[in-house]
């Protein structure tokens, strides 16, 4: 049986077996009228196609093999191709093909396998033209683009999954900036460990940094105030008096403000029990200590006084703590929330359809905080908007925040991104998950992302997770994972049309993610720095002062973000040289730092920083920011 031209194509060689969505394709041997050249032609990843009366199928390679090699050159040996049936062009009435995902008409026995035609890529790749954006090509013939559908890509999740390196941040870049040119007013969050992103999206983003981060302590709610003003959870006791007075301090603020406008409601505004410990409403810091004091002019025991006492020098330390002025600095509590919402959930758009969260420089307890409240408030929020105005938040170096490990991770945000990842599809909160280290990662979340964009991976735990989240039939092509090109990305799931190879469009060189690579080469050439620079370091060092288990300030904080192997960690410490840790030396901290404006340290460091990003403006000069310091420790 010569080879067959089927549809104007060669055929590379029958099926030999099928078993559910997979088959086995035997290729044709020279002796056969194959050549050697179209035993070479399918790859992983090549899109066959199978003519069956009805339809064409499409199928991918997952895997190739010779399952018996010969020795000798004379010998003729048989090469199979594994391939999984991902897809269906059938006729239409008009004469004209139509795309379906999954197969109606198996192929049989013999059935002929060849190439599939670039037409008939089109028809599967094309056809959505309304609802679907490019972001590459497909990496069988570069003339077809590589498309996501992207109410398929934003309901059901999605995750950029890949080696250190291999292009997360500029895929991840790439398909927001595809989706925004689509949809200017979109509503998108993203977590941004590195500072890298606000380069990529320049005039579309609401870049949120510690310079300029508003967060009133009042929107916490009763884990995430613990976390802050507690932070060890084994001091039960404390705790216990928040849970109580939390309530109680919410409706004196109420009473205070509004009883005029409360007087027709049955229930009197101071009532506790018109608020939870969890609800979004203002209170004051100087009620609580208040109710603390009554609290403790109340008792008889001097024993029972000891957590009262501790809870109570604890609010005042971290209140007063420039690290978390942008919670507690403003001068008086107003309820702003609807200022919050709208400047993080982007409400009105007001051309900037993206809010980045710039986190280096944060202490490593406040992204805990910070990060879990966004993340619960965007559910929330999307809940309450009932649909009206989807959201989508972007999670980079996912692991951080979502690790498997059960005591790892800060639990409140664990929950509040599990949270989106089960249920955001009904009240239209999107999830998209950026990670290194897949294997890192809360399983169940990961599972829950339904288009997976996995570029190179070498690690076989790491192939291995994502092949359990996947439910995909081409799962098979992840073992291919760890031989992808640069900005080579295998697709799966409902965001694109077929699992397909496909290799992202270059993101011309002014919206590249800012890269955190050391550039030794660079640095290397000449000899650079003196002790000026090295005492900027040290200056630097010092006034982060930040790890993850400082305790100078409020006891033992017990420093729940993962732990990191050191392959990126700048999020953690000053080590990315770009911002300090908003963390400062007590000593400067007497007089709270104005809500809005950064730290004395966080002036310095900015100022000095020799690498720092294009969004990084220097407010003042290095000495003014020594001046100040010194002036502060004078002070004292
Ligand atoms: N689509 C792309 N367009 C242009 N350059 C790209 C693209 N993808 C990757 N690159 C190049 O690869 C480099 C590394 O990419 P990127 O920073 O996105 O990797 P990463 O996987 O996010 O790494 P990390 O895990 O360290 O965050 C970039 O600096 C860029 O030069
Ligand atoms: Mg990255």
């Amino acid at each position: 049986m010569g080879s067959k031209m089927l549809n104007g194509a060669r055929s590379l060689g029958r099926i030999v077996s099928v078993t559910g969505a997979n088959a086995i394709l035997m290729l044709d041997s020279p002796a056969h009228g194959g050549s050697a050249a179209t035993r070479n032609q399918p790859e992983m990843g090549t899109l066959l196609a199978i003519d069956t009366p009805s339809s064409v199928v499409l199928a991918i390679v997952s895997a190739l093999s010779v399952p018996v090699p010969v020795t000798r050159d004379d010998e003729d040996e048989i090469w199979i191709a594994e391939i999984s049936l991902v897809g269906e062009l059938s006729q239409c009435a008009a004469g004209t093909l139509r795309f379906n995902r999954g197969v109606t008409t198996y192929p049989t026995l013999g059935d002929r396998v060849r190439v599939a035609a670039s037409s008939e890529l089109k028809t599967a790749f094309c056809g959505f033209d309304a609802e679907s954006v490019r972001v590459g090509t497909l990496r069988q013939e570069k003339s077809i683009p590589a498309v996501i559908r992207i109410d398929d890509l934003l309901s059901k999740h999605f995750a950029i999954l890949g080696t250190t390196g291999t292009g997360k941040s500029c895929g991840t870049a790439l398909i927001l900036r595809a989706i925004l040119t689509r949809h200017p007013a979109a509503h998108i969050v993203l977590l941004d460990p590195h500072n890298e992103y606000a380069r990529a999206f320049r005039e579309w983003a609401e870049v949120i940094s510690p310079r300029n981060l508003q967060f009133p302590y009042w929107l916490l709610n009763f884990e995430e105030i613990v976390e802050v003003l507690i932070g060890d959870r084994s001091r039960k006791a404390e705790a216990e008096i928040l849970h109580e007075l939390i309530p109680i301090a919410k409706a004196r603020y109420g009473s205070g403000r509004h009883d005029a406008a409360n007087r027709h409601l049955r229930r009197p505004a101071n009532d506790p029990g018109r608020y939870t410990v969890d609800s979004p409403v203002p209170y004051r810091i100087s009620d609580l200590i208040g109710l603390i004091d009554e609290r403790m002019g109340r008792l008889e025991n001097k024993r029972d006084l000891a957590p009262y006492r501790q809870l109570r020098t604890r609010i005042q330390n971290i209140s007063s703590d420039p690290s978390y002025a942008f919670m507690f600095g403003a001068l008086t509590v107003h309820d702003s929330m609807i200022q919050v919402l709208s400047r993080i959930f982007r409400v009105p758009v007001q051309g900037r359809p993206i809010t980045i969260f710039e986190l280096t420089g944060l202490p490593t307890e406040v992204v805990n905080v910070v990060v879990s409240v966004v993340c619960r408030m965007t559910f929330d929020f999307a809940l309450w908007s009932e649909g009206q105005i989807p959201v989508m938040l972007v999670c980079e170096e996912a692991h951080r925040y979502i690790p498997a490990k059960t005591d790892y991770g800060f639990e409140p945000c664990k929950r509040a991104i599990a949270r989106i990842a089960k249920e955001g599809r009904k009240y239209g909160a999107s999830l998209c998950i950026v990670t290194q280290r897949p294997a890192e990662i809360d399983p169940t979340i990961l599972s829950q992302c339904n288009t997976v964009f996995a570029l190179r991976m070498s690690n076989e735990r790491d192939q291995n997770i994502v092949k359990a989240a996947i439910s995909d039939s081409a799962s098979g092509l992840l073992g291919f994972l760890a031989a992808l090109g640069q900005r080579e990305a295998i697709a799966f799931g409902d965001g694109v049309p077929l699992p397909v190879r496909i290799c992202f469009d270059e993101l011309p060189p002014d919206c590249l993610p800012r890269s955190t690579a050391a550039r030794f080469t660079q640095y290397w050439q000449q000899a650079y720095g003196d002790e000026e620079l090295l005492g900027q370091i040290v200056e630097r060092w010092r006034s982060s002062g930040s790890t993850a288990r400082d305790a100078t300030v409020r006891g033992s904080f017990d420093g729940t973000l993962a732990p990191d192997d050191g392959e990126s960690d700048e999020a953690n410490t000053a080590g990315s040289g770009l911002y300090p840790s908003g963390r400062t030396d007590n000593s400067l901290g007497a007089n709270p730092v104005p809500v809005g404006q950064p730290s004395p340290s966080a002036y310095v460091a900015q100022s000095v920083n020799p690498v720092s990003p294009a969004s990084a403006k220097p407010v003042t000069s290095t000495g003014s920011a020594l001046k100040l310091l010194r002036e502060r420790l004078k002070q004292r």
